[in-house]
Parts: C-alpha cells; structure tokens; sequence
C-alpha cells in the first residue's frame, strides 16, 4: 500500500477516506486458502517485495470531507485537507504472505486529525487487486476495501504499459511510462525530497469492511483478525490504523506518456482526474510492509 512519493514539486502525497456503496466482489472460500491457518496471517509486520512500483499524484482530490465509511451512523473524519494531492500506486508483488499478487489503490486526499495521530493521514479509499486471498485479508485484518480486477503489465521499449479491467471487462486505468533513471547526485536529492513528504511510511485510517466478502469461517481462530472485530463491534464502528512502509531509498522518474483513470470508477462522480506528468518508480525488488492493525478514536 502504498506511499506517496513526491519528486520536487512536481509530485505529492495524500490520504484520505472511503465510502461507495454496493461492490461486487468474489467471495473466498476458507477451503481454497492455504494460509488462513497458518501462523503467517497472525506475524506482523507483513512483508512484500515487488518488482515494479509506481507512484503517481492525482489531482484535484476531493473538494469537501466526505463519509469515510458506507455504515450509517459513522462520523465525517475530521480534518480533511482541501485540495490536498491524491496518490495513486501501481504495485507488482513477487513475494507476499499470500503469493504474488498486482495491486493498484487510490488515496484521495490527506487528513490532519490530532485525535487519530499526530502524523497526516491517509486513507485508501479504492483498492484493487488480482489475487482473492489479497482481497480478504485487506478487508478482514485492516479494513481495506479490496476489490478484485484483472491487470495487464507489459514492458515497452521505454517503460511499462498496464491496463487494469473491472470484473465485468471494462478498462479504468490505463497507464504508459518512460522510465527516466537520473544521476546519482539527483536521484538522491529527488529522493529526499520525497522522504521529506512522505516519510518511510504512510500511515492510513480504513474503517473495518461492512459486509461478509471473503470472510473466512476459521476468522474467529485467527487473532489477526481480532482488531477488526473489536472496530466492527463499536458503536459506531471504529477505524483501523496501520502503517504502510516502503523504504524510499532511491528510485526513478516515471514520466506519463499516457494515462486513462475512468473518474466514476475511482470517485463515484464524473469530474476529471489528471494523473501529474511525472511520477516515481520505486527500485526494483523494493520492500515493503504492512503494520499491525491498531483500533482508534479519531472522534470525540
Ligand atoms: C500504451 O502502450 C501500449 C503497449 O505498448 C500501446 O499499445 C498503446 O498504444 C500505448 N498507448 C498510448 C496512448 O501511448
Ligand atoms: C529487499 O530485501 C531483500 C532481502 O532482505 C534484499 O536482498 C534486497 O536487497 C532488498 N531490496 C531493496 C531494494 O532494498
């Protein structure tokens, strides 16, 4: 999950919320998942290597706070920044607790909320990924609204072109590249201009998932899942905090050749979203990893 990585002014960060209504999604059966017993759902922090990497910044993010959760009765999260930059990553995971998978999430905005934390906020609002163990241990550990599509990378001559299609076929991210490896000397100033932004971590708020998808039967066995049980059982729900690490030490402009984000499958609504002209790629075989759930009180 990813990180916003900034290259001088160009690039940003963000964070902020979730909410959308019905999603479609296909349920995991516990018998087909090979490691929902194992101890490697229950040790944290979860690692990841991937081999390619992106990060974008999105613009312009939402106007007005909006309701992080689609649960009735679940505060507006405070502090919502107006106009802050969205992030939008790319990932390609090599190694995982739960395989290789693809990922792509989308973070509106940035929240400064002393009540969660005292560090912005970010929040991944639309998330999908092509591997359904993925899809249920966001949803059921950390309250990430995974949804599953189906991504197509292909290494250009110059860069990588990925396309990624909803369940029904219908393509809302397309995404070509020129990769621009720079001078060490710049490399280093362009990555600590980053880090500045965004640290060696995102820290995010997700409110645990309302709805069954992908809940494992063995569920209550797994004290992963433990946290969320505890935000689903307050009232109203608590959020999750965890921290999403990437290790900024270096990586490559990414300039956009061309890029497709269809808006109403991101937001809901029709205004345009413009990807910035030049993003970052991470190293190649970055690590990364995902913290242990945490429950918070971002409200009095
Ligand atoms: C993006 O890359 C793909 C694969 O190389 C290519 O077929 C497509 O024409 C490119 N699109 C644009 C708009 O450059
Ligand atoms: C990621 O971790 C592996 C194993 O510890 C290490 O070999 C590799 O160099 C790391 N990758 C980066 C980009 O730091």
């Amino acid at each position: 999950m990813s990180l916003k990585a900034v290259v001088g002014a160009v690039l940003l960060l963000a964070l902020a919320s979730r909410s959308l209504g019905a999603v479609t999604v296909t349920p995991a059966s516990a018998d087909t998942d090979p490691y929902v017993t194992t101890p490697r759902y229950n040790k944290f922090p979860w690692a990841f290597t991937a081999d390619y990497s992106f990060v974008f910044s999105v613009s312009p993010a939402w106007k007005q706070p909006i309701n992080p959760s689609s649960w009735s009765g679940v505060p507006v999260l405070p502090g919502f920044l107006p106009g802050s930059p969205g992030m939008l990553a790319l990932l390609r995971y090599t190694e995982s607790p739960i395989g290789e998978y693809s990922e792509l999430f989308y973070v509106p905005g940035s929240f400064v909320n002393p009540l969660c934390g005292e560090k912005a906020l970010s929040s991944i609002y639309r998330i999908w990924v092509d591997s359904k163990y993925s899809q249920r241990a966001g949803r059921n550990i950390w309250g990430i609204p995974k949804e599953l599509a189906t991504f197509d990378w292909k290494e250009t001559n110059s860069g990588m072109a990925v396309t990624v299609k909803d369940a029904a076929g219908k393509v809302f991210l397309r995404l070509n590249t020129t990769q621009f490896p720079l001078p060490d000397p710049l490399t280093t100033a362009a990555t600590s201009i980053a880090r500045r932004f965004v640290g060696d971590c995102l820290t995010t708020i997700q409110w645990p998932i309302d709805d069954l998808t992908g809940r494992s039967t063995l569920a209550g066995q797994v004290s992963a899942y433990k946290v969320a049980e505890q935000c689903y059982a307050a009232k109203p729900p608590l959020p999750i905090k965890l921290d999403v690490c990437f290790q900024l030490k270096g990586g490559v402009l990414a300039k956009v050749d061309a890029a497709f984000m269809d808006p109403v499958t991101f937001t809901g609504h029709k205004n345009k979203l413009l990807v910035a002209p030049l993003g970052y790629q991470l190293p190649m075989n970055m690590n990364a990893t995902l913290g242990q759930p945490i429950a918070v009180k971002c409200w009095v």
